[in-house]
């Protein structure tokens, strides 16, 4: 169980009034998490004490910013179930995504141009197959979308059902020969799906795929370990699990037979005004200076996280899923888009309110102090399948409790007075 008053409390931000001097109801965690006091000095302690440019100095200041930054490069490592080496840092998720399609469209040019790949298996062949799903965010979409038009790959997409789910019936067509790659996510951050990570890895294995899970929802709220779902790559963003904003994870199953994709100082070899060689892993992929407070602030999270435990703020969430997702549903004007059992989703719960715009609902949540996310959650195709033009979300985290479920019902239902709905 969590001591969610306790938790709160090392939260400042959670303490504060918002709009006309309201108890602010925090449901927004899959936007962005709150940050911890644990957090929020080790960024600041790092900047007083330690700051200096990783990598690049033999001063004091530059070797114990260099030993923190590798210190928190292994807790992040440890704690999805990786090797220091096989992870790197970007800005986010999306970042992180991009940099996978970038790896892909560098070899393909490449081996266009008849040059040698690092690794054939970048290189895409008009007529290749990407495979989606058709839960994914922009971030897991556009990027996708952009390398096909560039390499004259197609996209194929694992459809919804009506419960928000994944349909896998044909699977065994949609994920085939001429699959190269499979990119999906774990957690839908709209619906809260929780998706079936080892049926859709395994196919894609099958055919000789490599796969990419976005777990930028699971990581902060499950435990996860890449090793045993036998991932190739992985994504996740720090701000969305108690960390500083700024700073994303890009996990590598082979970093080193992986393509760089940023280009510059700290990630090189041996350089000449020709050409260059490239470092090892995880240096390789780590172009420029790094933000190295954000990923010593992520280290704290990790801690934070770590302390309470992940299966704990699982459990945590799915209870209060449940409350939740009852006490909507006795709202008859209420229609929860996703799941509304418990099994396989985590803290996230979409809804339209009678034909309510999702606007105005988040705007009279808001006057009450209840912050939720309106609009279509950067995952525009999933509206369109469900035919809404936007929902309000209410997302649970680990410094939630009943009381803000409370809130969030009752607001929803002081929402429907506002507007005269019956
Ligand atoms: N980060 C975006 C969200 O709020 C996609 O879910």
């Amino acid at each position: 169980m969590i001591d969610v008053a306790a938790v709160k409390r090392d939260f400042p931000i959670l303490s504060q009034r918002v709009r006309a001097n309201r108890e602010l109801i925090y449901l927004d965690s899959a936007a962005t998490s709150q940050k911890p006091e644990s957090v929020i000095n080790a960024v600041s302690r790092f900047y007083q004490n330690t700051n200096a440019a990783i990598h690049r100095g033999a001063h004091a200041l530059a070797e114990a910013a260099t030993v923190e930054f590798e210190s928190a490069r292994e807790k992040i490592a440890h704690f999805i179930g990786a090797q220091s080496h096989e992870i790197c840092f970007t800005k986010n998720a999306t970042e992180s995504i991009n940099a996978v399609t970038y790896m892909f469209l560098n070899e393909t040019i490449k081996a266009q141009r008849g040059i040698q790949v690092e690794n054939p298996h970048f290189a895409l062949q008009a007529g290749d197959e990407i495979v989606l799903t058709q839960m994914e965010h922009h971030a897991n979409l556009v990027p996708w979308q952009e390398l096909a038009l560039k390499t004259g790959a197609e996209l194929r997409f694992i459809p919804l059902n009506t419960e928000g789910r994944l349909d896998l019936s044909d699977l065994e067509s949609i994920i085939n020969n001429k699959t190269r790659v499979v990119s999906f996510v774990h957690q839908s951050n709209f619906l809260g799906t929780i998706n079936p990570v080892n049926s859709i890895i395994n196919r894609a294995k099958q055919v000789g795929a490599l796969t990419l899970l976005d777990a930028c929802q699971s990581v902060p709220h499950l435990t996860m370990n890449v090793k045993s779902i036998d991932v190739d790559f992985a994504v996740f963003s720090g701000h969305k699990m108690l960390g500083p904003l700024g700073v994303g994870v890009l996990y590598l199953k082979d970093p080193n037979s992986a393509p760089v994709f940023l280009t510059g100082g700290s990630m090189i070899e041996k350089v000449t005004l020709e050409k260059s060689t490239y470092a090892q892993a995880p240096q390789r992929f780590e172009a420029g200076t790094q933000a190295a407070a954000e990923v010593i602030g992520l280290a704290a999270a990790v801690d934070y996280l770590e302390q309470i435990g992940m299966e704990v703020i699982h459990r945590h969430e799915l209870a209060l899923t449940k409350l939740a997702l009852e006490g909507l549903m006795q709202i008859p004007q209420v229609n929860i888009i996703g799941p509304t059992d418990l099994q396989e989703r985590g803290g996230i719960i979409s809804f339209t309110l009678a034909d309510l715009h999702p606007h105005d609902v988040g705007q009279v949540l808001d006057e009450q102090g209840i912050a939720v996310r309106v609009g279509h959650h950067c995952a525009w195709p999933i509206c369109t399948y469900f035919n809404v033009p936007a929902t309000t979300r209410a997302s649970f985290y680990l410094y939630n409790d009943e009381h803000d479920v409370e809130m969030l019902v009752s607001g929803v239902t002081r929402t429907l007075d506002y507007f005269g709905v019956s």
